[in-house]
């Protein structure tokens, strides 16, 4: 089972398979600003994956859209669209 950790909490959770980055997260506890109840739409929960980035999928045309819509920098990602298939680290500008 992967772990996906979160930054600077130090606090950690298993990734299911197939689960996205929002759900593992939500289910930690872990608080988003959240602009489309995970929805796929508003680019809200917007994350930096600090170590694993080779162990996510890459982003999907959706992914990609609301990435360039919202200006995302080079390491982040839409935590509703990413499945890490390996232990990352994450962090947010909020927590
Ligand atoms: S919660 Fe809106 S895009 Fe992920």
């Amino acid at each position: 089972m992967h772990k996906v950790k979160f930054i600077p909490s130090g606090k950690s959770v298993d990734i299911k398979p197939g689960e996205t980055i929002y759900n593992a997260a939500v289910r930690a506890g872990m608080v988003f600003y959240d602009g489309c109840d995970g929805k796929k739409c508003c680019g809200s929960c917007r994350v930096k994956v600090l170590h694993g980035q080779n162990t996510v999928n890459k982003p999907s045309e959706q992914e990609k859209t609301t990435i360039e819509k919202y200006h995302f920098q080079k390491d982040e990602r839409v935590a509703c669209l990413t499945y890490p298939k390996g232990d990352i680290q994450i962090t947010t500008s909020y927590w």
